[in-house]
């Protein structure tokens, strides 16, 4: 069987021999500093970490250290006074799963190593999808983006032009890189054109280059962004909104692969490969007369259609975890991760904007959650799990839960120890229940 893995920080090595039965299933690791403890976190990924008497490393660099290794579980184990010190306190409360103090109960840390591991592990990052290196940054496993991955493999191998349709948001900028990362082309430059956005008396000079004094302004010869493409990539980004005299001159570039600059007459020949992307229908903006026939059938050559979000929702929990990952420096500290009430909202949710606007979605509750994790509410959509009238019954618990802590605390002349207790539960979980409630501590 494989065995559990721990590592432990152990300010004076020693130490960790004095926790050896409660350690014993696991194999430790023991390391003296941060930085060897980060060596070994590279190294081998632990899941679940164990402190041992840090109360001397500066709280700072602690802060910093845990910070940065959130997706780990971390145990402490303390001296009872260092909980008398506020920036302790604050420290467990952001990136402790749970403490103990000396005296040590093995059988109670033997537990809480049990149950940290068993929250890490669901919590880990599934391992990644199989794919091909180039394609590696467009996450999803549904088998909508299983074609789409095996298409733009196919179409990366030939050269001729390729129209990427789909709706906003849904990653076509994203499959035309891959096709270029993936095509023979991919050590030559990918020249992203947004045509939606080119100033309409400069695009001509922007797409083929000028000449000098080709018009006021014009102070020196200039290649246009075509040019810039050559022995690369050409993206043609909202291909439709380009004017039709600007459509005339691509097609005659697409036809005879050469341009002029702006006031030259010197041919000047372009080997670029040429991809269009367009969330309008193209077909239907030729039968409205809105964009040229003979241009539709040049660039049309090879079509890929990214399909939108709503249409493989099982991809939805990868890219979110994907976005925390990614923007994880930008997390409160403690947030570990989505509720599974916020995996269903998403999994749910329809997506108008597609995998931007889970991203902004996403970034959003990062900043705004205030739990461990990220609720429906920071992703301001309908918890989708609650059932019609089921807020009621939840309010009642909550305050039932609240009057049941106040009272016990009451009783217990205000010491937590004896209050968690009395309720049955760790008193890291008393401390998680009170700031829940924002019962403030004394
Ligand atoms: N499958 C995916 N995996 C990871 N990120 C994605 C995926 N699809 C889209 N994105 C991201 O979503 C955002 C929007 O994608 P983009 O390609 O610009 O969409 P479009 O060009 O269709 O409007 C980008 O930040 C992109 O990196
Ligand atoms: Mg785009």
């Amino acid at each position: 069987m494989h065995q559990k893995q721990l590592l432990c920080i152990a300010g004076d090595r020693s130490m960790a021999a004095g926790y050896a039965h409660a350690l014993r299933d696991w194999k430790v690791r023991v390391v003296g500093t941060l930085g060897e403890a980060r060596r070994a976190l590279c190294t081998d990924g632990y899941l679940v970490g164990l402190l041992v008497g840090l109360e001397e490393v500066e709280h700072a660099e602690l802060d910093h250290f845990l910070s940065q290794n959130w997706q780990q579980q971390w145990i402490g184990l303390l001296q009872p006074a260092a909980l008398s010190s506020a920036r302790w306190r604050q420290l467990v409360g952001d990136h402790f799963y749970d403490f103990h103090t000396d005296p040590v109960d093995p059988v109670r840390l033997g537990h809480a190593l049990g149950h940290a591991l068993g929250v890490a592990q669901l919590r880990a990052p599934s391992p990644a999808p199989l794919a091909a290196p180039a394609a590696a940054a467009m996450i999803g496993n549904s088998a909508a983006i299983g074609r789409l991955r095996a298409q733009i493999t196919r179409v990366a191998h030939a050269d001729a032009p390729v129209f990427i349709g789909g709706e906003s948001g849904s990653g076509k900028e994203l499959a035309a890189r891959a096709v270029h990362a993936q095509s023979p082309r991919r050590a030559g430059p990918f020249v992203p054109v947004n045509c939606g956005a080119l100033t309409p008396t400069l695009i001509q000079s922007e797409l083929f280059g000028h000449a000098r004094g080709a018009f006021t302004g014009a102070a020196a010869d200039k290649p246009g962004l075509i040019e810039t493409a050559s022995g690369g990539t050409l993206f043609l980004d909202e291909v439709a909104e380009l004017p039709k005299d600007q459509q005339a001159n691509l097609l005659r570039f697409l036809q005879e692969k050469t341009i002029y600059r702006v006031g030259s007459t010197r041919n000047i020949a372009v080997d670029a490969r040429v991809i269009a992307a367009s969330h309008v229908d193209l077909q239907r903006a030729v039968e409205q007369g809105l964009f040229r026939e003979d241009l539709y059938y040049r660039l049309h050559v090879l079509p890929l259609a990214v399909p939108p979000l709503r249409e493989r929702s099982a991809d939805v929990p990868l890219l979110a975890e994907h976005v925390f990952r990614q923007h994880a420096a930008d997390r409160p500290k403690g947030l570990k991760g989505f509720s599974s009430a916020a995996l269903e909202a998403l999994r749910q949710h329809d997506w108008p904007g597609n995998v931007r606007e889970l991203i902004n979605r996403t970034r959003r509750a990062m900043v705004l959650a205030e739990g461990r994790l990220i609720t429906p509410a920071d992703l301001a959509l309908a918890d989708a799990r609650r059932p019609p009238g089921g807020a009621a019954l939840d309010e009642s618990r909550i305050a039932a839960e609240r009057a049941a802590l106040l009272a016990s605390l009451e009783r217990a002349g205000n010491n937590r120890s004896r209050a968690a207790r009395e309720l049955g539960v760790s008193r890291m979980t008393l401390y998680r229940l009170l700031d829940k409630h924002g019962i403030a501590g004394k």
